[in-house]
């Protein structure tokens, strides 16, 4: 197997949308080995407690770190991996993150529910010589961080060499590396609904092709998308590109 990634999470039955299509192939074919796992099976009381009141008062619970702590242990076997912690307050998962983490042979993913994890959890993982990233999938609050592995193993899990099956789909994507969104795409029939597929499409100009759908780039980043505009690197910009 190229990477193994252990989920540990309260409701590992969020996880099972990992075993479908693309992600799903990946694993059975081995080139992704996924494991999940439910926090729970390191509780050591009656009640399989996972949670406890926050130091300092205040709303909500806490994450207990002796249960966290147990897990992350046994799941890493003695070597410390990189640990992803998915939380409304980590830094921005994009496209960049998901390409470093793609080159990570081993990653466990911590999913907190309530009011999030012990800190010291992380506090302790970093002591013990390992890597975290506390990453956010974007601006808005989710009951808790499975569906937030959902959604970054499954952008990892298409990076991983092989799991797509023709890899140039790969290379021409909306937040690639050119920082514009993807133009629009159309297929046959060419007249649907009255509507047209637009012609340079349908005329064999490759090179007018490629320059129609670099301007649809340019043109719907700019409207949607004003701070990817912002972010350009300007020396990767083409002389046509500045026309209008
Ligand atoms: N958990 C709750 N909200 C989240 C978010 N936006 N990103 C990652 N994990 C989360």
């Amino acid at each position: 197997t190229d990477v193994r990634v252990d989920v540990v999470s309260i409701f590992p039955e969020y996880l099972a949308a990992l075993d479908i299509s693309l992600v799903g192939k990946a694993r059975a074919s081995g080139l992704l080995d996924l494991r999940v796992h439910d926090l729970r099976t390191w509780t050591t009381d009656r009640h399989r407690t996972v949670d406890d009141t926050p130091a300092g008062g205040g709303a909500g619970m806490v994450m207990r770190p002796d249960v966290w702590g147990a897990a992350l242990d046994d799941v890493m076997e003695g070597e410390p991996a990189h640990l992803i912690v998915p939380t409304p307050s980590g830094e921005t998962f994009t496209q960049r993150t998901a390409e470093a983490l793609a080159e990570q042979e081993r990653l466990v993913v911590a999913c907190g529910r309530y009011e999030g994890i012990d800190a010291r959890v992380v506090e302790a993982h970093r002591a013990a010589g390992g890597t975290v990233s506390e990453l956010s999938i974007g601006d808005y609050v989710l009951n808790g961080g499975e569906v937030a592995a959902l959604v970054m193993v499954e952008a990892v899990a298409r990076l991983l060499p092989g799991v797509v099956g023709n890899p140039e789909s790969l290379v021409e994507e909306s937040h690639g590396a050119a920082g514009l969104l993807e133009y629009p795409v159309y297929t046959k029939p060419p007249t649907w609904r009255g509507l047209d597929v637009p012609e340079v499409l349908l005329s064999g100009h490759h090179a007018r092709i490629a320059r129609w759908r670099r301007d649809r780039s340019l043109g719907r980043t700019a409207q949607r998308r004003p701070d990817l505009i912002a972010a350009l690197d300007v020396s990767s910009l083409d002389r046509a590109d500045l026309d209008v």
